[in-house]
Protein backbone atom coordinates (compact mmCIF):
# COMPACT_ATOMS: atom_id res chain seq x y z
CA UNK A 1 0.00 0.00 0.00
CA UNK A 2 1.27 3.79 -0.42
CA UNK A 3 2.25 5.86 2.07
CA UNK A 4 -0.21 8.55 2.49
CA UNK A 5 0.97 11.60 4.47
CA UNK A 6 -1.19 14.06 7.04
CA UNK A 7 -0.63 17.58 7.41
CA UNK A 8 -2.49 19.25 10.47
CA UNK A 9 -3.86 23.01 9.54
CA UNK A 10 -3.08 25.18 12.53
CA UNK A 11 -6.16 27.44 11.73
CA UNK A 12 -7.84 24.47 14.39
CA UNK A 13 -4.66 24.91 17.15
CA UNK A 14 -5.22 26.37 20.51
CA UNK A 15 -3.23 29.78 19.65
CA UNK A 16 -2.85 30.40 23.73
CA UNK A 17 -1.17 26.89 23.46
CA UNK A 18 0.48 26.82 19.93
CA UNK A 19 4.00 25.32 20.87
CA UNK A 20 2.08 22.77 22.88
CA UNK A 21 -0.29 21.85 20.04
CA UNK A 22 2.52 21.46 17.41
CA UNK A 23 5.33 19.87 19.50
CA UNK A 24 3.85 16.15 19.78
CA UNK A 25 2.52 16.10 16.22
CA UNK A 26 5.32 14.40 14.88
CA UNK A 27 5.18 11.55 16.94
CA UNK A 28 1.39 11.03 17.01
CA UNK A 29 1.91 10.34 13.19
CA UNK A 30 1.82 13.82 11.09
CA UNK A 31 4.89 14.19 8.37
CA UNK A 32 3.97 18.30 7.14
CA UNK A 33 2.39 21.04 9.43
CA UNK A 34 0.07 22.59 7.09
CA UNK A 35 0.45 26.83 7.31
CA UNK A 36 -2.79 28.45 5.89
CA UNK A 37 -1.76 31.70 5.56
CA UNK A 38 -5.31 34.22 4.69
CA UNK A 39 -5.16 38.05 3.69
CA UNK A 40 -8.54 39.05 3.83
CA UNK A 41 -8.59 39.86 0.14
CA UNK A 42 -8.37 36.68 -1.46
CA UNK A 43 -10.27 34.83 1.31
CA UNK A 44 -12.79 36.70 3.70
CA UNK A 45 -10.09 36.10 6.63
CA UNK A 46 -6.93 37.01 7.53
CA UNK A 47 -5.13 34.46 9.64
CA UNK A 48 -1.18 34.96 10.46
CA UNK A 49 1.94 35.28 8.14
CA UNK A 50 5.62 35.01 8.26
CA UNK A 51 6.40 35.89 12.08
CA UNK A 52 3.96 33.05 13.38
CA UNK A 53 6.07 30.93 10.89
CA UNK A 54 9.16 31.94 12.50
CA UNK A 55 7.69 30.96 15.47
CA UNK A 56 6.78 27.09 14.81
CA UNK A 57 9.94 26.40 13.12
CA UNK A 58 11.31 26.63 16.46
CA UNK A 59 9.32 23.92 17.91
CA UNK A 60 8.45 21.73 15.09
CA UNK A 61 11.00 19.49 12.47
CA UNK A 62 7.58 18.58 10.63
CA UNK A 63 7.95 19.79 7.28
CA UNK A 64 6.41 23.21 6.48
CA UNK A 65 3.56 23.34 3.89
CA UNK A 66 2.66 26.95 3.24
CA UNK A 67 -0.53 27.87 1.44
CA UNK A 68 -0.97 31.07 0.11
CA UNK A 69 -4.48 31.90 0.23
CA UNK A 70 -3.23 35.52 -0.60
CA UNK A 71 -4.15 37.94 -3.98
CA UNK A 72 -0.22 38.69 -3.86
CA UNK A 73 1.77 35.68 -3.45
CA UNK A 74 4.76 37.23 -5.57
CA UNK A 75 5.15 39.90 -3.00
CA UNK A 76 5.52 37.71 -0.55
CA UNK A 77 6.86 34.34 -1.00
CA UNK A 78 10.03 35.02 -0.20
CA UNK A 79 9.17 36.04 3.77
CA UNK A 80 7.54 32.73 4.12
CA UNK A 81 10.89 31.11 2.23
CA UNK A 82 13.18 33.33 4.43
CA UNK A 83 11.27 31.96 7.77
CA UNK A 84 11.25 28.40 7.01
CA UNK A 85 8.92 27.17 4.80
CA UNK A 86 9.66 23.86 2.85
CA UNK A 87 7.02 23.86 0.58
CA UNK A 88 4.82 27.27 -0.69
CA UNK A 89 1.70 26.42 -2.28
CA UNK A 90 -0.42 29.45 -4.28
CA UNK A 91 -3.21 29.72 -6.02
CA UNK A 92 -4.16 29.44 -9.75
CA UNK A 93 -6.92 31.94 -9.01
CA UNK A 94 -4.68 34.59 -7.29
CA UNK A 95 -2.27 36.10 -10.24
CA UNK A 96 -2.53 36.16 -14.29
CA UNK A 97 -1.51 32.46 -16.20
CA UNK A 98 1.42 34.43 -17.78
CA UNK A 99 3.41 34.86 -13.99
CA UNK A 100 2.62 31.35 -13.05
CA UNK A 101 5.52 29.87 -14.89
CA UNK A 102 8.06 32.78 -13.39
CA UNK A 103 6.79 32.16 -10.27
CA UNK A 104 6.96 28.62 -9.98
CA UNK A 105 10.43 29.56 -10.84
CA UNK A 106 11.45 31.92 -8.36
CA UNK A 107 10.17 29.66 -5.61
CA UNK A 108 12.54 26.37 -6.94
CA UNK A 109 15.57 28.77 -7.14
CA UNK A 110 14.99 29.32 -3.42
CA UNK A 111 15.44 25.75 -2.83
CA UNK A 112 11.86 25.12 -1.91
CA UNK A 113 9.13 23.08 -3.36
CA UNK A 114 5.68 24.58 -5.08
CA UNK A 115 2.81 23.94 -5.00
CA UNK A 116 -0.31 25.28 -6.74
CA UNK A 117 -4.12 24.85 -5.73
CA UNK A 118 -7.64 25.27 -7.26
CA UNK A 119 -10.01 26.41 -5.51
CA UNK A 120 -13.74 24.08 -5.72
CA UNK A 121 -15.01 25.85 -9.12
CA UNK A 122 -11.69 25.50 -11.06
CA UNK A 123 -11.05 22.32 -13.19
CA UNK A 124 -8.00 20.89 -13.26
CA UNK A 125 -7.94 21.33 -17.06
CA UNK A 126 -6.93 24.73 -16.61
CA UNK A 127 -3.33 24.40 -14.82
CA UNK A 128 -2.52 21.34 -16.93
CA UNK A 129 0.44 22.76 -18.57
CA UNK A 130 2.02 23.36 -14.82
CA UNK A 131 2.03 20.02 -14.11
CA UNK A 132 5.92 18.78 -15.32
CA UNK A 133 6.86 21.49 -13.37
CA UNK A 134 5.28 21.39 -9.80
CA UNK A 135 6.07 19.35 -6.45
CA UNK A 136 2.21 19.26 -5.40
CA UNK A 137 -1.18 20.17 -6.84
CA UNK A 138 -3.86 20.98 -3.61
CA UNK A 139 -7.19 20.25 -4.54
CA UNK A 140 -9.42 22.46 -2.36
CA UNK A 141 -12.32 20.44 -0.90
CA UNK A 142 -14.36 23.77 0.70
CA UNK A 143 -14.31 26.90 -0.44
CA UNK A 144 -11.33 28.86 0.93
CA UNK A 145 -11.29 30.42 4.20
CA UNK A 146 -12.16 28.74 6.79
CA UNK A 147 -11.63 24.91 8.77
CA UNK A 148 -14.51 23.16 9.97
CA UNK A 149 -16.29 23.52 6.40
CA UNK A 150 -17.91 20.30 5.09
CA UNK A 151 -16.34 18.09 1.90
CA UNK A 152 -16.78 19.05 -1.24
CA UNK A 153 -17.50 15.69 -3.30
CA UNK A 154 -16.93 17.13 -6.62
CA UNK A 155 -13.25 17.61 -5.76
CA UNK A 156 -12.93 13.90 -6.03
CA UNK A 157 -13.38 13.58 -9.68
CA UNK A 158 -10.31 16.09 -9.40
CA UNK A 159 -7.89 14.29 -7.71
CA UNK A 160 -8.70 11.17 -9.69
CA UNK A 161 -7.78 12.99 -13.18
CA UNK A 162 -4.56 14.43 -11.78
CA UNK A 163 -3.72 10.90 -10.64
CA UNK A 164 -4.32 9.55 -14.07
CA UNK A 165 -2.73 12.40 -15.85
CA UNK A 166 0.37 12.37 -13.64
CA UNK A 167 0.81 8.24 -14.16
CA UNK A 168 0.41 8.70 -17.97
CA UNK A 169 3.07 11.15 -17.95
CA UNK A 170 5.45 9.85 -15.43
CA UNK A 171 5.17 13.50 -13.15
CA UNK A 172 6.21 13.67 -9.99
CA UNK A 173 3.77 15.75 -8.10
CA UNK A 174 1.89 15.16 -5.09
CA UNK A 175 -1.57 15.23 -5.05
CA UNK A 176 -2.74 17.34 -1.22
CA UNK A 177 -6.61 17.36 -0.78
CA UNK A 178 -7.59 20.02 1.99
CA UNK A 179 -11.20 21.04 3.67
CA UNK A 180 -13.50 18.59 5.45
CA UNK A 181 -11.26 15.96 5.72
CA UNK A 182 -12.19 13.23 8.24
CA UNK A 183 -12.24 9.57 8.94
CA UNK A 184 -14.63 9.02 5.78
CA UNK A 185 -13.93 11.38 3.78
CA UNK A 186 -10.00 10.72 4.02
CA UNK A 187 -10.89 6.94 2.80
CA UNK A 188 -12.54 8.43 -0.65
CA UNK A 189 -9.45 10.52 -1.30
CA UNK A 190 -6.86 7.77 -0.81
CA UNK A 191 -9.11 5.53 -3.31
CA UNK A 192 -8.79 8.32 -5.98
CA UNK A 193 -5.20 8.48 -5.63
CA UNK A 194 -4.47 11.56 -3.31
CA UNK A 195 -1.27 11.63 -1.38
CA UNK A 196 -1.29 14.07 1.46
CA UNK A 197 -4.45 14.61 3.58
CA UNK A 198 -4.52 18.18 5.33
CA UNK A 199 -6.92 18.18 8.49
CA UNK A 200 -7.56 20.79 11.04
CA UNK A 201 -10.66 20.59 12.91
CA UNK A 202 -10.85 16.84 12.76
CA UNK A 203 -7.45 16.28 14.19
CA UNK A 204 -7.39 19.43 16.79
CA UNK A 205 -10.52 18.70 18.13
CA UNK A 206 -10.09 14.53 18.51
CA UNK A 207 -9.69 13.37 21.94
CA UNK A 208 -6.90 11.39 20.73
CA UNK A 209 -4.72 12.85 17.88
CA UNK A 210 -2.32 9.58 16.89
CA UNK A 211 -5.75 7.40 16.76
CA UNK A 212 -7.34 10.24 14.88
CA UNK A 213 -4.03 10.80 12.00
CA UNK A 214 -4.11 6.83 12.17
CA UNK A 215 -7.78 6.81 10.63
CA UNK A 216 -6.97 9.24 8.30
CA UNK A 217 -4.44 7.39 6.96
CA UNK A 218 -6.69 4.22 7.35
CA UNK A 219 -4.67 2.23 9.40
C1 LIG B 1 -9.31 26.37 4.57
C2 LIG B 1 -7.90 25.95 4.87
C3 LIG B 1 -7.80 24.58 5.44
C4 LIG B 1 -8.51 24.39 6.76
C5 LIG B 1 -8.99 22.97 6.82
O1 LIG B 1 -9.31 27.51 3.79
O2 LIG B 1 -7.12 25.98 3.70
O3 LIG B 1 -6.45 24.16 5.52
O4 LIG B 1 -7.71 24.65 7.87
O5 LIG B 1 -9.77 22.81 7.95
P1 LIG B 1 -10.73 21.57 8.14
O6 LIG B 1 -9.90 20.33 8.12
O7 LIG B 1 -11.35 21.83 9.48
O8 LIG B 1 -11.74 21.60 7.02
ZN1 LIG C 1 -5.06 25.02 3.65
Amino acid sequence: MKKIFIAPSILSADFKNLEKEISSLKEEGASYLHFDVMDGHFVNNISFGPYVLKCIKDVTSLIIDVHLMITDPKKYYLEFVKNGANIITFHYEAIKKEEILPLIELIHKEGVKVGLSIKPNTEVEKIKEFLPYLDLVLVMSVEPGFGGQEFMINSLNKIEILDKIRKEYSYHFLIEVDGGINDKTSKKCIEKGADILVSGSYIFKAKSRSKAISLLKGE
